[in-house]
């Protein structure tokens, strides 16, 4: 129907009109933002969550709360063709060539952040002024940083020259279970010095990942579970959901019944991209200035028929012995006792233990008090219908 458009946002990476529940996180980030820019050292954050649970779009925000503060950003995504050097290397570039553009010395910490970069052309004109070759081959210079001290040198020379500036960097680095174990190993050893420094460098690094992440890192490097502070982002509590639907709606003179609200966020278990999905079918059912209990019912089956690729990320990162789990737990609708499930498998509960938690510490099933629940709404339906 006509009218304003739709402000929902479902989708991957994709920002929501307003991002709601994450107030504690937040205020954690301003403190870093202060506490990195006056010299103290911060540990590096580690944000774990399954797909669908906002670790990107909260990724995003930060990157622009520290661009508001005048930091020096670079965002990245792990994972091929890009070396983790490489990649920041690319990402690195723009902010360099502002930097070059408002007139870099020849001898100060940026002219020796650039000689890391050897592949990088950098000229020096007649009066000493630095510039940039346009085509900076990323790769290639990344490729120059990949040993194992690379990436340490890189982060150090980045710290040295934003610290002349009176600045701080942040890098993000997003979905790093995807990224290469060498160069895991070579980001924990890298973050590892820096945060031996007596003095830090005003460097704060943001990673995400599946919430395996830390136990992952930890595999890497014996010290990386000590090395991050961990934030495991989980569902939104009902207040954050009902606030994700109401106020982008409020702002445009379309109001939400409140029995409407209820059963879309009881039908969204919180999960942020649910809470997108259902609330942009709404809008689009609705039939005048109000969202209505059955226009959120149509959306519910709508935004379950599209949450596919919530689905496929679980099953697919499943072992087989947690597809038996996950199987059966679907065949007996989704939630059950463990003894239930155990029971179709012709297992002891005992023997289940050890895959029933590995589902819940990759977030596919929550267990409680002997109950065993899919984290995501429709993941039963799908299961039964695909396999
Ligand atoms: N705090 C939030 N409030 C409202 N919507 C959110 C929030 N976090 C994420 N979303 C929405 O959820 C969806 C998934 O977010 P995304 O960051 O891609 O998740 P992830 O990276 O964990 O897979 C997007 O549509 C996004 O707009
Ligand atoms: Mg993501």
């Amino acid at each position: 129907m006509s009218g304003p458009a739709n402000p929902y946002r479902p989708g991957a990476g994709v920002p929501p009109p307003v991002l709601t529940g994450r107030d504690d996180v937040l205020a954690r980030f301003e403190r870093v933002l202060e506490e990195v820019s006056s010299g103290e050292g911060q540990r590096p954050w580690a944000v774990t969550g399954a797909r669908g649970v906002g670790k990107t779009v909260l990724l995003l925000e930060l990157l622009q709360r520290a661009e508001d503060a005048g930091w020096v950003t670079a965002r990245l995504e792990a994972g091929p063709p890009d070396s983790l050097a490489a990649a920041l290397t690319r990402a690195l570039y723009v902010p360099l060539r502002r930097a070059l553009a408002r007139g870099g010395e020849r001898g100060g910490a940026l002219s020796r952040l650039l000689t890391v970069f050897s592949a990088v052309r950098v000229t020096v004109d007649s009066s000493g002024r630095l510039s940039l070759g346009v085509d900076v081959d990323a790769a290639a210079a990344g490729a120059q940083l990949d040993d194992d001290a690379g990436l340490h040198r890189l982060l150090h020379a980045l710290g040295l020259w934003v610290r002349d500036e009176s600045r701080a960097a942040l890098i993000t680095i997003d979905e790093l279970d995807a990224a290469a174990p060498a160069d895991i190993t070579a980001l924990n050893r890298a973050l590892h010095l820096l945060g031996q420094d007596d003095l830090p460098v005003p460097v704060h690094v943001v990673v995400t990942g599946n919430p395996t992440l830390l136990a992952g890192l930890a595999r890497a490097n014996p010290y990386a579970e000590r090395l991050y502070v961990l934030h495991q982002l989980g569902p939104l509590d009902d207040a954050a959901a009902a606030g994700a639907l109401t106020e982008p709606a409020t702002h445009l003179g379309i109001r939400w019944d409140p029995a409407a609200v209820d059963r879309a966020v009881a039908e969204s278990w919180g999960v942020p991209y649910m809470v997108q999905s259902i609330g942009s079918f709404a809008w689009q059912v609705r039939a005048g200035e109000s969202i209505s209990l059955p226009d959120v019912d149509a959306a519910v089956g709508l935004a379950l028929a599209e949450a596919r690729g919530m689905h496929l990320a679980r099953w697919d990162g499943s072992t087989p012995a947690q597809q038996a789990v996950i199987t059966a737990l679907a065949a007996l609708g989704g939630e059950a006792p463990l003894a239930a499930v155990a029971e179709r498998l012709g297992r002891t509960e005992r023997s289940l233990g050890r895959v029933r938690a590995d589902l819940v510490a990759r977030g596919v099933i929550e267990g409680r008090e002997g109950r065993l629940r899919f984290t995501v709404p429709g993941f039963a339906a799908f299961v039964v219908e695909n396999h």
